[in-house]
């Protein structure tokens, strides 16, 4: 439609028409054949008021959906198409790893591919805009959402969130492979105080811009049609709520002009805040900060079409919100074709195709984090294997957030193994080991109930050890239940459940050639664990090919090259932690005095394996780091140079880190920050010169003058493949002339 038709179209809408299109009801709201029958009647919404609703979220298969438009389209008077949102976070019908998984491939290629199949896949099946990227910066593993971040570094994050609104939106939304992406949770959702769900933050405007801004920003320089609020307070004010964020940062600095969603009922909430008095006052304030549409809640429903006729929302507003949700549906090509190239027919031919599984396998291999392997005990060598643990027969390897995937269509580790032993040269046995999940906390996930619980772990742990005496080396599946990550999932302690811990310390007894597959959705506090098995390999919450990928490394077939994006830490109380913060004015300095700096009296102040870390199959040397000058003007650049060695016997690949570090600032500035990194892949004795460049934009931080901006002094320039690298190299950026 053209822009002049979309302006009349609007224009000619009554106010009821225009308040509908704000309003985005559940998919739960419809039964299967939602069209004839409708409503779940606790939710007290007619048939009409779900048809006017200008979208529906959390439901998806096009036929249901193309009935639901169909007669949504017959109900409105202006017949304008519905549209559908879901959580399309890793994967639609194909589950690829979840998101903190896909930040330690470091490669935002290979997610932005991800995200262009997860399109592809919802489209097909009727969806029109995905709530992802989250771009939601994470320091706390004790908050269950880290699952759905890329972790603790704004440069990283920022690639990654750009990377997924590509991938998501391509060059033309109008194409049916494509949905539109959303932005979220604005803004600084990831620092709620003590990693509690929901809770308030507290963050400076310095450290707010510093790290929290800079990968909601990404995400919108990339294009992103939609940005969601968050359900925090930020500076004593809702997001919701919150005119600052909303007004002066999304709209005004970054110059957003798409359409901004609340989080769910999170305008309803700003009554429980204690920010408004009632659902009225609730739709009020949204609508005067700037929230478009109100997601399931129904303040908008409630008191908009009334604010609007007494005059409290000036029609100015209502319109302005109404113009940009037209405008996304147009820029979606609805108008034209309300189903965008839905059908069951494309459906069947792009959901789960080979070549989509093929590619969450090669991501899920290039997710994999070897944080240890003594004796080189990985890849496996052929012999007797046990493998045992909870996580061997679980086929449910999805994580919180993949609504649409299916359980069953994932092959468990025990199945992809039992695939390749023969060729691996393995002789293997299998066994359970353990229930998941403690009993208690069976309970309070609602999982399931077993009064025999403590009989049958005690059998099946005795079944494990019995195995772990037979096998030259054991591998042990070992994680979180997938509800302990994700939302409304934080937790205090960052252990496996006992029952598991029980299950390690058993078969270590018997036989310390033990290998731990780690599943989770945030780095845990390891323990002993990590000193007793021989190697550690965290495999996050892999999804569809979980099991094959796994054993493509198991195998040696691929060299892991995965990097933690979240410190591990070494205690639950060293959360939050980054390794990009601010020095204290008494660091702890390595080899200095340690009485009266900052530091733990019980604990290390580092992580047990910091941001950037990751080991391979294969050995590499980085040497002759250089700088092609000592000194540069704020036009100039600097060239890095090192060389990078593959010194082992196998092919790998290393992430080469660039880190910089401002040594003096108007404000505060981190003691190291990553600007850049390559991921090299080299056969054995292969050697490469990596180079970086050195922009001066690279230098601009938020400066006491309030604008981001470089400052003339020394700079630390530190190349790595973790972020614990020490040595560095210097130069000064100078005034011009
Ligand atoms: C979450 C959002 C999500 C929305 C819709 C909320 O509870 O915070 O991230 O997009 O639900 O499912």
């Amino acid at each position: 439609m053209k822009d002049q038709d979309l302006e009349a179209l609007l224009q000619d809408l009554s106010v009821e028409e225009k308040v509908y299109q704000l309003i985005q009801y559940q998919g739960a709201n419809y039964s299967d054949d939602a069209v004839l029958t409708g409503l779940l009647d606790q939710n007290h919404i007619t048939p009409h008021e779900l048809g006017m609703a200008g979208s529906t979220l959390c439901i998806w298969g096009a036929d249901k959906l193309k009935k639901i438009q169909d007669a949504a389209m017959a109900i409105q008077p202006h017949h304008i198409p519905m549209l559908f949102m879901l959580d399309v976070i890793h994967g639609h019908r194909t589950v690829f790893p979840c998101p903190l998984a896909l930040g330690a491939t470091f490669s935002p290629e290979l997610v932005e591919e991800c995200a262009a199949v997860a399109a592809r896949e919802a489209a097909a099946e009727g969806i029109h805009v995905t709530f992802a990227p989250m771009a939601d910066l994470v320091r706390d593993a004790r908050w269950g959402r880290c699952m759905e971040s890329t972790g603790e570094d704004p440069y990283l994050n920022g690639r990654m969130a750009a990377a997924m609104v590509r991938g998501f939106q391509g060059d033309d939304l109008r194409n049916p492979d494509h949905i539109a992406a959303c932005v979220k949770h604005f803004a600084g959702y990831g620092a709620a105080v003590a990693g509690m769900d929901y809770q308030n933050v507290e963050l400076s405007e310095h450290t707010l811009r510093e790290y929290y801004l800079p990968a909601y920003q990404a995400g919108i320089e990339a294009g992103a049609k939609m940005v969601m609020t968050g359900f925090h307070t930020y500076n004593g004010l809702p997001c919701t709520g919150n005119a600052w964020l909303m007004r002066d940062i999304l709209r005004g600095e970054m110059g957003f002009d798409g359409v901004l969603i609340s989080d769910y009922c999170a305008v309803n909430e700003m009554v429980s805040h204690g920010l408004c008095e009632d659902l009225r006052d609730a739709a009020r304030v949204a609508m005067e900060n700037g929230v478009d549409i109100d997601m399931e809640g129904r303040s908008y429903a409630a008191a908009l079409i009334g604010l609007v006729e007494d005059g409290t929302i000036p029609m100015a507003r209502l319109d302005e919100a109404v113009r940009r949700v037209l405008k996304l549906k147009n820029a979606l090509g609805l108008f034209e074709d309300p189903y965008h190239g839905a059908s069951e027919t494309q459906a069947k031919a792009v959901v789960r195709t080979e070549e989509h599984r093929a590619l969450a396998r090669r991501a899920v291999t290039q997710s994999l984090v070897l944080l240890k392997n003594d004796d080189a005990i990985l890849p496996l060598r052929p012999g007797k294997i046990a493998f045992i643990g909870p996580y061997l027969e679980d086929a449910d390897l999805r994580s919180a957030w993949s609504f649409s995937g299916e359980a069953a269509d994932n092959r468990s580790v025990r199945a992809a193994v039992k695939a390749q032993a023969v060729r691996a040269g393995w002789e293997v046995r299998f066994s359970q080991g353990s229930t998941l999940l403690d009993n208690g906390t069976r309970h309070a996930l609602g999982v399931y109930r077993n009064d025999d619980f403590l009989l049958e772990n005690q059998r099946l742990c005795a079944e494990a050890v019995e195995l772990a005496r037979w096998a030259d080396t054991v591998v042990l599946c070992l994680g979180e239940h997938r509800l302990q990550t994700g939302e409304a999932a934080s937790r205090v302690w960052l252990r496996l459940p006992e029952v598991q811990q029980k299950l390690f310390s058993a078969v270590a007894a018997e036989n310390p050639r033990i290998a731990v597959l780690l599943f989770s959705g945030r780095p845990l506090v390891l323990g002993e664990m990590a000193e007793q098995a021989k190697a550690v390999l965290a495999c996050w919450m892999p999804g569809t090919e979980g099991g094959d990928g796994i054993v493509d490394v198991l195998s040696g077939s691929v060299s892991p090259s995965g990097k933690v994006t979240m410190a591990f830490p070494f205690a639950e109380g060293q959360e939050p932690m980054c390794y990009n913060g601010y020095s204290t004015g008494r660091p702890q300095v390595p080899g200095g005095p340690s009485e009266y700096t900052s530091r733990y009296l019980d604990c290390p102040n580092a992580p047990r394996y910091p941001f950037g870390y990751g080991l391979s199959y294969t050995t590499f040397t980085l040497s002759e780091v250089s700088l092609s000058a000592k000194q540069m003007t704020k036009k100039e650049m600097i060239t890095v140079h090192a060389k990078l060695e593959n010194t082992g016997t196998v092919a790998g690949t290393e992430v080469v880190q660039l880190y910089l570090q401002d040594l003096v600032g108007s404000r505060v500035r981190p003691v190291k920050a990553l600007k850049g990194f390559q991921k090299v892949s080299l056969q054995p004795g292969e050697r490469v010169d990596v180079q970086f460049t050195i922009t001066e934009e690279m230098l601009r931080f938020y400066t006491a003058r309030n604008r981001f901006e470089s400052e003339p002094g020394v700079f630390r320039v530190y190349v790595g493949t973790d972020s614990s690298v020490e040595e560095y190299l210097e130069f000064r950026l100078v005034e011009e002339g």
